[in-house]
């Protein structure tokens, strides 16, 4: 695929990059994403059943079973083409850093190498006690993919206060934890080019980061086959898939130094 020339330029001349991703990223690894139609988990599923801290309350073997499976999903998926190109990034093209600020839930980013991802809207793969915040070091056996999905399932229970675990995501009307949200910032406000992949822009905080980026004299750059609320944000829109654009940009960058 043939790299649009302003995008190139403002990558080639770019020292420190942020990728700010979203669904989209891990599209192509099979993983849904949130809003696309049809296939789109909340275009098959009512987000308020399952991802806020009032159906938690209402019904918690019914979204722990939905996380449950999501998170056994993980282990059938591989990172793609677009993950590995983010990747190796610096090293192949020579950036000074190549930061990740992801609002995906999945562990791709880290399982295709990159050094340094930002999760705003948590992990699947973590867990915490739903009453005293406490870690859940405890065993969670990853379903396996062949296994019928129970509807309900039962959390596993706290170890220090015997509360109901819960998965480590941020649900709707949650706020992102701090330490994450100052991180994503402080790196967008430094950086030369921020990226946007995969994202419907629709969700904020994080849908602010590439405002705060452009503000701060970042080049913003959108790779989405589709427009988004992001595009007006964005000084280049590509539209295009990550795992076809990035493996082409980080490809052309290496080529011509
Ligand atoms: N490559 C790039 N972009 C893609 C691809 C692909 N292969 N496939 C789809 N997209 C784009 C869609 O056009 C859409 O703009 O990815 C975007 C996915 O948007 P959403 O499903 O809204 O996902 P996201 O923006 O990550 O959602 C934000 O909402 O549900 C909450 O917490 C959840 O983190 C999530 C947040």
């Amino acid at each position: 695929m043939e790299v649009p020339g302003p995008v190139l330029d403002a990558a080639r001349s770019a020292h420190r990059v942020v990728v700010v991703t979203g669904a989209g990223m891990s599209a192509e690894s099979g993983v849904p994403t949130f809003r696309d139609a049809q296939t789109g988990l909340w275009a098959r599923y009512a987000a308020e059943d399952l991802a806020t801290p009032e159906a938690w309350e209402r019904d918690p073997a019914f979204v722990w079973a939905w996380y449950f499976s999501r998170f056994g999903s993980l282990a059938a998926v591989e990172p793609n083409a677009g993950h590995r190109a983010v990747a190796t990034w610096a090293e192949v093209a020579g950036a000074e850093s190549v930061a990740v600020v992801t609002q995906n839930v999945d562990d791709l980013h880290e399982r295709a190498g990159s050094p340094d991802v930002v999760h705003l809207h948590g992990s699947l793969a973590s867990f915490r006690c739903s009453r005293c915040d406490t870690a859940y070091e405890g065993r969670v056996d990853v379903p396996d993919a062949g296994d019928a999905q129970p509807e309900r399932l039962d959390p596993p229970v706290c170890v220090e206060c015997g509360g109901l675990v819960r998965p480590g995501v941020v649900w709707f009307g949650e706020l992102l934890p701090l330490d994450a949200w100052e991180r994503a910032v402080a790196v967008v406000e430094s950086a030369d080019l921020v990226l946007v992949v995969g994202t419907s822009g629709l969700v904020h905080p994080a849908a602010g980061l590439p405002v705060i980026g452009r503000g701060a004299g970042a080049t913003v750059v959108e790779v989405n086959p589709r427009e988004t609320d992001t595009s007006d944000v964005a000084h280049h829109v590509w539209r295009a898939t990550a795992a076809v654009a990035l493996p082409a940009l980080v490809q052309a960058l290496a080529r011509t130094g």
